[in-house]
């Protein structure tokens, strides 16, 4: 496998990261996934973008030009012969190599930027027959806005999803739905989309962004407003969004059925919706290149704390 490791592509087992390393430390860092599909990489500019908001929000300075970005992911899927393949790309960058001390390093070092691709299978299985979630508290902190690496809290709570047979743990803060460990939530009620306002307490996902406007062009009404756990009983539908689950039904969460316990109709048709998106623009076209509007609110306009 071949890897990026600071400006160089090469073998995984020769990449030498040091015990040093604040990412290790310390989890000081932020990273992106993207997918890819025979080679060409979906909203490429908005992971770019959401990188950049990440770290500038961290203060770790990698003023990087989105087109070296999407050299990189080239240059991973192709020396890892998978230009023709469902793939997803990762990138990580963390504050650098310092001695340990909770401050920035000062002088400043140079950022540690590690990148690898990955062969992906889609989940079509659980995209059709629709999964089970879990909710769990949420223990995290108070800019999910931010795509940071330290995940502890995620990483156990999917964790407490797996050892309870579901797919996912959805995240409940003040008995609101907030995400879910690696995904963001969507609920149908009454034939609208609800799902929690872009916030500190949620990232702002680039398949949530996308199943917005697809909502917009198939006139689903969408309602951006919490929705309280004591509310599911009321939902008809519910689905996961997110760049390895795509647009996955929730037919169950804990012990309650979701609706009629299969995926409901408006789910369907987002799912496929998406799906048409998702294959027209990682389609070798001129338009492929075009994203649209940004519609995404900063979390520094939120009334949320900053770091
Ligand atoms: N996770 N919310 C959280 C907490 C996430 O970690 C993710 C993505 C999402 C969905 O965002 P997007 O549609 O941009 O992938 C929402 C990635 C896939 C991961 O950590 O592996």
């Amino acid at each position: 496998m071949i890897v990026y490791h600071n400006g160089r592509f090469l073998p995984k087992d020769e990449v030498y990261l040091s015990p040093d390393d604040r990412g290790f430390l310390f989890g000081d860092g932020a990273y992106e996934v993207v997918r890819a599909s025979k080679g060409r990489l979906f909203r490429a500019a908005a992971h770019w973008q959401r990188l950049q908001h990440s770290l500038s929000a961290i203060e770790i300075q990698y003023p990087t030009p989105t087109e070296q970005l999407d050299h990189v992911a080239a240059a991973l899927l192709n020396q890892n012969q998978l230009a023709a393949a469902e793939a997803t790309v990762y990138l990580q960058v963390t504050r650098g190599v310092a001695l340990r001390k909770h401050s920035y390093p000062h002088p400043p070092v140079a950022t540690t930027v590690y990148g690898f691709a990955a062969p992906f299978v889609p989940p079509r299985e659980k995209c059709q027959a629709g999964v089970g979630v879990i909710t769990v508290p949420d223990q995290r902190w108070s800019r999910c806005d931010l795509k940071v690496i330290s995940l502890l809290p995620n990483v156990l709570a999917n964790q407490q999803a797996q050892a309870a047979g579901a797919q996912e743990a959805v995240f409940v803060r003040d008995g609101v739905i907030t995400e879910g460990s690696h995904t963001n939530f969507a609920a149908v009620r009454e034939g609208a989309l609800l799902t929690h306002p872009e916030s500190c307490v949620i990232l702002s996902g680039i398949t949530r962004r996308a199943v917005l406007e697809l909502c917009d062009e198939l006139h689903v009404p969408i309602l951006e407003v919490p929705l309280r756990e004591s509310e599911l009983e009321s939902v008809d539908e519910a689905m996961l969004l997110g760049t390895t689950s795509d647009v996955m039904p929730v037919i169950r969460i804990n012990e309650q059925q979701i609706g009629v316990g299969r995926p409901g109709p408006v789910t369907r048709r987002l799912q496929q919706a998406f799906h048409e998106l998702f294959t027209r623009e990682t389609s070798p076209n001129p338009d492929s290149h075009l994203e649209p509007p940004n519609r995404s609110r900063r979390c520094e306009e939120a009334d949320s704390p900053e770091l």
